[in-house]
């Protein structure tokens, strides 16, 4: 029954913190998050996505002038990593939000502009601000949230909640991936009228069924990001470089460690390392920079050469098999993650991050799921 699933949800079980528990649980809510949306295609029916809460509004969307996503924190981080593959199927340019930010400026908002609102909880007091700000506007509001009922829910026009289950760690991790994954079944459902991405829209189909067995094995490498976060256990900072799909991902990692671990930790673009970063590259700095597969890679190759030509502590993330050829010409440490989807990647790479966050937090002795300062929802300005 549902209660007895919610029972099971905030019970820790085998687990000592929520988080580790919300981590390691990513299988499974990926799978919940997708479940009924995936249609499989057969001889006479195409692969395809359901979203049941949008299906009404999807034309009204492919006719916008212009996608925003608007959320905070880690939400604002999901919507990033989904942004091009929005671009790239729908062909409506996306632009992105910081809710208190659009809120500041009071931002031009058009009735022809789609807003998508992406929040955990669906209560934050500035995504809701900016909420009741894009209404002023008559654009059209979709939300996207794992709370039902939630204020965000009751007041968009239209929305998918992302079921990712009760999350109760003030650091997001299943849902960010669940997020993701909405924003992806959202591309491909806006997408779907059109005849030239169809292989591509296909493989990402695919690329979802397999995803949560991805994750399921990319968890693995707990013991190997504890031995890691051992060795980082007294540094004043951590710097992580991504771009591209996982510019989100270099943001995100960045923003668990300090969230939790409460070290300093900042994700950067890698294309703008040459503009202010570098100079921060020396022999003890640790950087972790993202390089698997896809079309950003030889770009991120060099990246690579010239953090090692300043010497540079590295710990690169690579894809499986890569691990030799990507430090070619100096010494790091690799991270190695199963390659899916580039558009998917973000959501297998994340999660070495998260438990990396999760043991730094741990060995240094601090509270995971309650870091200071910080309020799972935040409801006040
Ligand atoms: C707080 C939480 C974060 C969360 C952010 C946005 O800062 O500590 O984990 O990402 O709010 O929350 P929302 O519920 O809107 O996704």
């Amino acid at each position: 029954s549902v209660l007895e699933m919610e029972v099971e949800q905030i019970n820790k079980g085998k687990y000592e913190h929520y988080m580790q528990k919300e981590i390691h649980e990513q299988p499974e809510s990926l799978t919940t998050t997708m479940r009924g949306r995936l249609l499989l295609g057969g001889t006479s029916k195409a692969k395809g996505v359901l979203l049941g809460g949008l299906k009404d509004h999807l034309k009204k969307i492919r006719r916008s002038r212009r996608i925003v996503f608007i959320g905070c924190g880690t939400s604002y981080n999901a919507a990033l990593a989904a942004r091009s593959l929005v671009e790239e199927l729908s062909g409506i340019p996306v632009t992105m939000e910081i809710a208190s930010d659009l809120v500041d400026r009071q931002g031009p908002i058009y009735r022809e502009d789609t807003v998508v609102f992406v929040s955990q909880s669906g209560e934050t007091a500035d995504t809701l601000q900016a909420l009741d700000y894009a209404l002023e506007n008559d654009a059209l509001c979709v939300g996207i949230t794992n709370t039902v009922g939630s204020a965000i829910a009751r007041r968009t026009h239209c929305g998918v909640h992302i079921n990712a289950g009760c999350e109760i760690g003030v650091a997001s991790t299943k849902a960010y991936t669940s997020q993701i994954v909405v924003m992806v079944m959202l591309a491909l459902a806006i997408g779907d009228d059109t005849i030239s991405s169809k292989v591509r829209r296909e493989a990402i189909i695919d690329g979802l069924f397999d995803l949560p067995s991805k994750a399921k094995e990319v968890l693995k490498l707990d013991q190997e990001m504890e031995d890691l976060a051992q060795l980082l256990i007294a540094e004043q900072s951590l710097l992580v470089f991504g771009r591209g799909y996982n510019y989100a991902t270099a943001l995100e990692g960045a923003l668990k460690v300090k969230e939790v671990a409460l070290m300093h930790s900042e994700g950067i673009l890698a294309g703008e390392m040459k503009h202010g970063p570098l100079a921060l590259v020396d022999e003890t700095l640790p950087i972790v920079v993202i390089a698997t597969r896809d079309t950003c890679f030889s770009k991120q190759q060099s990246v690579i050469q010239q953090l090692h030509a300043r010497k540079g502590r590295l710990i690169v993330m690579c894809t499986e098999g890569d691990a030799e050829s990507v430090c070619a010409g100096g010494s790091c440490r690799v991270i190695e993650v199963p390659q899916v989807e580039d558009c998917l990647q973000p959501v297998i790479n994340v999660i070495p991050l998260q438990l990396l966050a999760y043991h730094l937090t741990v060995l240094r002795g601090y509270n995971v799921d309650q870091p200071r300062n910080l309020a799972k929802s935040v409801t006040t300005q």
